[in-house]
């Protein structure tokens, strides 16, 4: 294989694409793997980002990760695309802020999926296809995973449960030599955080490039020497 390329979900826009910016800008991996759900600004970022670093190469994928066949059939078009997948940043989210009274159960599931089971299985997928050419896996948690909000519970504890994932991932995956890192943005201007707090004004909150920019630094050689258990990423 000679296709080397850090995976980024939830590449579409908000954190994911700036991260996918700055990688790229920064020169870090001579091909970037992106997931999201099929949409006009999705194809709009990926011939972007192809018009402006031509010398990396974007390979979109589609998937929606609340959907186990979508999971199953990205999956399998990692494999096909025979891109060797060095590092995998599990940043998509969703979110759908409801009372307790107003969650639906097929929501909370889709929830988990989304921001829980699919991570996982895009990490037991790769270190079972790449074994020790994994070099990291950045999990995008949040400090709604810390402390609860009303009102906010399914995503809550989606990202309570990606907190403490991560910890298990950390041990286990030591002896590939996989660096797990978990992260734990607060607010932050992204259309997710518009749903989470519609009243806020964006420009007075961190902004994606900010998180990219210590995402970099985390992957990084320096990153090595940071303790990388959930580290809360604020202004
Ligand atoms: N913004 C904040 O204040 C904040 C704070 C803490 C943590 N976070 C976390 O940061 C991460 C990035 O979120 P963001 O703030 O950048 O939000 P965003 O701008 O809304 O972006 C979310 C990304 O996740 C993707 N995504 C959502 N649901 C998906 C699904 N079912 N299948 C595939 N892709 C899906 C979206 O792609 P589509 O185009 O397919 O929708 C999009 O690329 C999330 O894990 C979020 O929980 C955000």
């Amino acid at each position: 294989m000679t296709n080397r390329a850090i995976l980024v979900t939830g590449a579409s826009k908000g954190i994911g694409a700036a991260v996918i910016r700055h990688l790229a800008k920064e020169n870090r991996a001579p091909g970037i793997a992106m997931v999201a759900r099929q949409s006009d600004y999705y194809d709009d970022f990926v011939r972007e980002m192809r018009t402006q670093h031509q010398s990396v190469a974007f390979t979109p994928f589609f998937a929606d990760l609340g959907r186990e066949e979508d999971v199953t059939a990205l999956l399998d078009g990692i494999r096909k695309s025979k891109i060797e997948i060095f590092g995998l940043i599990n940043n998509a989210g969703y979110t759908n802020p409801k009372s307790i009274n107003q969650i639906e159960t097929n929501d909370f599931e889709y929830t988990l999926r989304t921001n829980l089971v699919s991570p996982f299985r895009l990490v037991q997928f790769l270190v079972k296809e790449f074994a020790h050419k994994l070099q990291f896996v950045l999990n995008v948690s949040s400090t709604a995973g810390i402390s609860g909000r009303a009102g906010w519970l399914t995503y809550s504890a989606s990202k309570a449960a990606m907190i403490n994932m991560s910890e298990v991932m950390r041990e286990e995956l030591k002896v590939y030599g996989t660096r797990v890192i978990c992260i734990s943005p607060g607010r932050c201007a992204t259309d997710l955080r518009r749903t989470l707090a519609p009243d806020e004004d964006p420009n007075t909150i961190m902004q994606p490039e900010e998180v990219a920019a210590v995402v970099d630094t985390l992957i990084s050689g320096v990153g090595r020497m940071i303790d990388s258990h959930n580290i809360v990423v604020r202004r």
